[in-house]
């Protein structure tokens, strides 16, 4: 049966493979998005579609919102829309505050204005902190280290605490670190492996700061824009947080030889000091998600990679 989503952050890069393969599988898209760090290059796919509407417009902004969900029926909303920099939550506050957790609260409000039976949430596994036991488990003590964090928590919380209280079904999805193809290697915030890619194809040598040995939860966009089409879609998807992630602690180490073997003749690597701040070990649980949604990473780091560096995109 076709439905209709509503996907917030659309033109961004989890946003536009969410978008590819919900109209993959049949469904109507309208996507919202300011185009702060979205590009419309990333939905020329989604555009060419016929079954894809896109709003530019602010998703803080209640009139917007509104305007959006009047005289059409929304079956679920993806909320990715978001201020999506560490750094930048530092330095703005507010401009976090009005993103990440207000936008969350006129989404919310809207789809239970609307008859919208579902949310999707973009929250982050940043929510966990640096101090919390590994793996993550989403029963762990949230201990947020940034204004993003604290914002992303925040979102969580109202979505579940309007779940308890409407009958508003909230799944928030802590997703940990997300690669592949369309992430801006441009911005000096964006995945460590957009930048490896970027430097790796042009020559150029790479600093890894550290010794090389801290590891991340690396998640193909394809296995994310899966999970987050499959929680639109279930039948019954119900209320909680689920981690988005593989459940494997890949090494920088590891990442720089699949690289390597890619690029076989590279500029090479440099290590420089430990950034003060950087987590040294990142990894989910991700059995909570298969549990609930049967949706397991299936993309491994050495294949994912190759996707990437050729520029493929899997959804
Ligand atoms: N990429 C990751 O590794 C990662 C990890 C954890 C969580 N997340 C979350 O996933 C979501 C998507 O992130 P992404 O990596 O695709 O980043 P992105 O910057 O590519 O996507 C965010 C999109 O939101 C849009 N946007 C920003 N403010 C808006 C507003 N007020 N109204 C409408 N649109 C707005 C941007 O233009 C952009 O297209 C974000 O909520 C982010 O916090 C991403």
């Amino acid at each position: 049966m076709e439905r209709t989503f509503l996907v917030t952050g659309a033109a961004g890069f989890i946003g536009s493979h969410s978008v590819d393969l919900l109209l993959a599988s049949g469904h109507a898209v309208i996507g919202l998005d300011n185009l702060r760090t979205g590009r419309l290059a990333n939905l020329e796919q989604a555009l060419r579609s016929g079954r894809f509407t896109f709003v530019e417009g602010d998703a803080a902004d209640e009139a917007t919102v509104d305007a959006v969900f009047a005289g059409r029926r929304i079956d679920g909303v993806l909320h990715l829309a978001a201020l999506v920099s560490v750094p930048e939550s530092f330095r703005e506050p507010a401009l976090n505050f009005r993103t990440n957790v207000a936008a969350t609260d006129v989404v919310a409000r809207a789809c239970l204005r609307h008859g919208c039976p579902r949310v999707v949430f973009a929250s982050s596994a940043a929510v966990y902190g640096d101090r919390a036991e590994l793996p993550n488990r989403e029963s762990a003590v949230p201990q947020p280290m940034s204004p993003y964090a604290a914002a992303k928590l925040a979102s969580e919380e109202l979505l579940l605490g309007y779940a308890a209280s409407y009958g508003l079904q909230a799944v928030c999805f802590r997703y940990f670190n997300v690669y592949g193809v369309r992430q801006d290697p441009g911005s000096p915030y964006s995945g460590v492996l957009s930048i490896f890619t970027d430097r790796f194809a042009a020559g150029l040598p790479v600093t890894v700061y550290g010794d090389g040995e801290q590891t991340r939860d690396f998640v193909s966009v394809h296995d994310v824009a899966r999970a987050n089409a499959t929680a639109l879609i279930a039948e019954a998807a119900g209320s909680g947080r689920f981690n988005v992630c593989t459940g494997v602690a890949v090494s920088l180490n590891r990442v720089l030889d699949v690289y390597r073997r890619l690029y076989p003749s590279s500029a090479g690597v440099a290590y420089a000091e430990a950034r003060v701040g950087d987590i040294r070990h990142s990894c989910g649980d991700a059995g909570a998600l298969a549990k609930r949604f049967d949706v397991r990473a299936r993309v491994e780091i050495e294949a994912g990679l190759g996707a990437l560096v050729r520029g493929e995109s899997l959804s």
